[in-house]
């Protein structure tokens, strides 16, 4: 077994970050600009946090290029609020564009052929080919870091979720239905389609 130290390059981190932490969902962050234009990026160090009060997190790192915040986390400063879109086998040729670095103000939906939905309680536009959106209230922003590769946590309470009809069943997401694509390692992306059930065991079984 090969042991390494964390104190080198961010970029060595990352790359045992996004190796060993697979699959990971992906976020796609709708907000607004300061010029009311829409802003959209995916991110893939994103995870549930609190049930009730319903909160999720996602991580941005500082910008390599430039050493400043990405447009997304401007936004959520300056607006409080975002929407969560989610990445499937229907958007994620799109979902990657989105993550293209245009100049602040350029609208990704536009340039990743996205369709913009107005949200309810939240100014930034929802993602019409995501099957599921939450419309979020920023909460709170812990950072660990000012140079290139250092993180963020960026925690939201959803305030409303929308889920499209065709893949819920008894209330429920049906996972075969959401179709769900993840991130892996450098360029590896996966699909949810290959699942397995496993009942979890209750405590007298456990104490059998
Ligand atoms: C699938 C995917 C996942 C990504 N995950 C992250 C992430 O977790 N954190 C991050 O800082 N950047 C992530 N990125 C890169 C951002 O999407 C990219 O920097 C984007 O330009 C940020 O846009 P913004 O400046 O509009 O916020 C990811 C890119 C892709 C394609």
């Amino acid at each position: 077994m090969k042991t390494f130290q964390t104190n080198g390059p961010f970029a060595d981190n990352y790359k045992f970050l996004i190796g060993s932490i697979i699959p990971r969902p992906i976020a796609v962050i709708s907000t607004r600009n300061i010029d009311g234009s829409n802003n959209l990026a995916p991110f893939s160090f994103f995870t549930a946090i609190s049930a009730q009060p319903m909160i999720v997190a996602f991580c941005p790192m500082i910008r390599t290029s430039t050493g400043e915040f990405k447009d997304t986390v401007r936004n959520i400063l300056r607006e409080k609020e975002f929407v969560v879109n989610f990445c499937t086998e229907n958007n994620y040729e799109k979902i990657n564009l989105a993550s293209t670095e245009l100049l602040y103000g350029q609208d990704e939906f536009i340039f990743a052929g996205l369709t913009p939905l107005d949200s309810n309680i939240v100014k930034a536009k929802r993602v019409k080919e995501s099957p599921i959106h939450f419309e979020c209230e920023f909460r709170d922003m812990l950072c660990y870091g000012k140079t290139p590769g250092s993180g963020s946590i960026i925690t939201g309470e959803v305030k409303l979720v929308h889920i499209e009809e065709s893949i819920m069943q008894d209330g429920k997401i049906i996972t075969d239905l959401f179709k769900a694509v993840g991130r892996g390692a450098g360029n590896d992306w996966f699909k949810t389609d290959s699942r397995f059930e496993m009942e979890r065991l209750t405590k007298a079984q456990i104490q059998k």
